[in-house]
């Protein structure tokens, strides 16, 4: 069931009506990385965290940092690696990744649905965000970028990756159905996307 939110004077907090997503979301602010809000205070169903000065990522095509958002990533990954699975965000719809103001940073938010699984599960995930807001030409050139800065930090399987492609689609468009958007049709073309996004 969807969290209660409201933003107080310095804080960001959030209510839950689930114990199980509230849990999982303690478990990464406990952590105190810092591409995470800070965790002011938890107690009871609810949790305060410290305000970020940021906006969605793909709000703002033109200050896009594919380098910096993949460094950010493997970070939170290598924070809960056991050299094969981590602790995947999951849930890295481009609301829960926010571009700080000043433009030098990539917070996350909302650790709900977090996953311990592959991190090429994440990674894929996340590129076909993408699609819709850049050409084929771009794409191909910041996925590089992006891949090429997370593998500085964390590794990546080849064939996992291109095995993880087709699930995340299904998850993708699976979550387009949960809030009643039709399927992607551009998204159904596996192969295409391999072509876009594959290694
Ligand atoms: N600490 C924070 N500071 C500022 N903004 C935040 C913070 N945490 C989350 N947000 C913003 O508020 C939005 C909603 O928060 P969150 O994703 O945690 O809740 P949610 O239950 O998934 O809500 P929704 O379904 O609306 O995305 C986020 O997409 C993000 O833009
Ligand atoms: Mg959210």
């Amino acid at each position: 069931m969807k969290a209660e939110l409201w933003i107080g004077e310095d804080r960001f907090c959030k209510r839950f009506f689930d114990s199980d997503e509230l849990k999982k979301e303690l478990q990464v602010y406990q952590k105190q990385l810092p591409m995470t809000a800070r965790l002011i205070s938890a107690g009871g169903m609810q949790i305060d965290l410290s305000l970020l000065q940021g906006r969605p990522y793909l709000d703002t095509p033109l200050s896009f940092f594919p380098g910096l958002l993949g460094r950010t990533l493997a970070a939170f990954h290598q924070s809960g690696f056991d050299g094969s699975k981590c602790w995947c965000h999951w849930d890295n719809n481009p609301k829960n990744i926010l571009l700080s103001e000043d433009l030098t940073a990539y917070y996350l938010v909302d650790f709900a649905q977090l996953e311990f699984d592959f991190p090429e599960a994440d990674l894929t995930h996340l590129l076909l965000f993408w699609i819709q807001h850049f050409n084929d030409e771009q794409l191909r050139l910041f996925t590089k970028l992006f891949i090429n800065a997370y593998t500085l930090l964390m590794p990546i399987d080849k064939e996992r990756w291109n095995q993880h492609i087709p699930l995340s689609i299904r998850r993708f468009n699976q979550r387009r159905i949960d809030f009643g958007k039709a399927p992607d049709l551009l998204l159904n073309n596996t192969r295409y996307i391999q072509h876009l996004i594959g290694l």
